[in-house]
């Protein structure tokens, strides 16, 4: 086991710059890494981290999803996606109720007007794809099913984005990551009261009143674990579409023949929303800690150690993905497990709509820029822990 000849260090200017280089020398020198520097492990082959996703019981999502709440010992919220079954099964039954492919394809007229409305307000000859549209619109989306008032839709995305926000070096929260933390909970907690004051049709009033099977009997949600699901849905609602709308343009500007070719056949939008997402990941990796002792290849992973499975990594895996750094929407897909929305239990409960959005999205983007050139020098990456893309894209309409 290798751990200082790959160099990979997620809190760095490298791996927020490019991360695939890293990824590459991680395969082939150091499968499963060991950081010295922060003291956790990384898995790197696509075979590697679709096993650790399926056994839960080995790597347990219940310490936190974050890598300081698991190198801390201390959880900053309860939600589902730091659960363990039985009760990650309970919670994950109830919201499926929320989210079922019924009520999301409901979404559809919500989602085209609010696309629309964000397109029409940019210079259709030059823009920010991100800054100016894809950050703005999927919070938008996502608060409106929640039933945030207007005014504070947006806020909820700045607030997320300095929560995320990473100086090279640093790993932990910063205080006003803390802050807006904090904010962002109280304003989920005021608005839990006035629905249960006065119910409306938004996800928080049906939150309120969904039974909840306990060891105990059935009951309902309380007040905290309502607050921390619309502050997860808040957040994997919102950065994760924002940043894989803008890969995908960044993507298809250097393969200018691909965007050609889904502008004469728009079936191929999904198919170009999964290379999007295998290539080049909003979600780059997930963090467990191991229950017990765990031997994965030749390395024996202690338990109660932090595990980060690398997705990016996973998806550019040779062994997997033939040609696996070749960006091609018409791949076959079959071949592996596309592992950008997870897999196993934790598997993204917000697919369908991300699909969704993101398919509207890149719809209208083939109306509005049939033919457009990336200001490559302009382009900005955001320095995030856990997820990686682009804060602002501008592009260049060609007439
Ligand atoms: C391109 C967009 C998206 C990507 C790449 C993405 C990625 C992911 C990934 C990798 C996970 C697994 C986490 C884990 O195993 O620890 C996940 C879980 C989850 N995602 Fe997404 N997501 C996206 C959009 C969304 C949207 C739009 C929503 C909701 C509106 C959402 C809500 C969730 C929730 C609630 C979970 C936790 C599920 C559980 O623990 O059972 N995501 N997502």
């Amino acid at each position: 086991m290798a751990s200082i000849q790959a160099g990979f260090d997620p809190f760095s200017v490298e791996y927020f710059d490019n991360p695939y280089d890293t990824y590459r020398h991680m395969r082939a020198e150091a499968a499963v890494y060991y950081s010295e520097k922060y003291d956790f492990y990384a898995l790197t082959r696509h075979r590697d981290v679709a096993a650790a996703f399926k056994d839960h019981e080995a790597f347990s999502s219940a310490s936190g999803t974050m890598l300081e709440e698991v190198l801390s010992g201390e959880k900053a919220q309860q939600s589902i996606i730091s659960m363990d079954p039985p009760d990650h099964r309970r919670m994950r039954g109830l919201v499926n109720k929320v989210f079922t492919p019924r009520a999301i394809r409901a979404q559809e007229t919500l989602v085209r007007n609010t696309v629309d409305r964000y397109l029409a307000a940019v210079d259709p000859r030059k823009f920010d794809v991100v800054a100016e549209f894809s950050a703005l619109f999927p919070v938008e989306i996502i608060t409106t099913m929640l039933g945030v008032p207007t005014e504070n839709r947006q806020q909820i995305r700045l607030w997320l984005d300095t929560l995320l926000e990473r100086q090279p070096g640093q790993m932990a929260m910063s205080e006003a990551g803390m802050d807006a933390a904090l904010k962002t909970a109280m304003l989920y907690f005021n608005l839990i009261q006035e629905r249960r004051a006065e119910p409306g049709d938004d996800m928080i009033s049906g939150l309120i009143a969904a039974d909840i099977e306990r060891d105990d009997g059935i009951t309902r949600l309380d007040d905290i674990e309502i607050a921390g699901f619309c502050t997860l849905l808040g957040g994997a609602g919102a950065e994760t579409v924002t940043k894989l709308v803008g890969n995908a343009v960044v993507h298809f500007s250097r393969h200018p023949g691909q965007w050609r070719a889904l502008r004469s056949d728009r079936s191929k939008i999904p198919a170009a929303i999964e290379e999007v997402l295998r290539y080049d990941p909003p979600v780059q990796y997930d963090v467990r800690c191991t229950r017990r002792d765990v031997t994965v290849g030749d390395t024996t992973i202690p338990a109660g150690k932090a595990v980060l499975l690398l997705i990016g990594s996973a998806n550019r895996d040779e062994e997997a993905f033939p040609d696996a750094d070749r960006f091609d929407i018409d791949r076959d897909r079959t071949v592996a497990q596309n592992l950008g929305f997870g897999y196993g239990v934790h598997s993204c409960l917000g697919a369908a709509l991300a699909r969704l959005e993101s398919s509207i999205a890149l719809d209208r983007l083939l109306d509005l820029m049939p033919e457009f050139d990336v200001d490559e020098h302009a382009l900005r990456r955001v320095r995030m822990t856990s997820v990686a893309g682009y804060s602002h894209v501008p592009v260049q309409v060609t007439p």
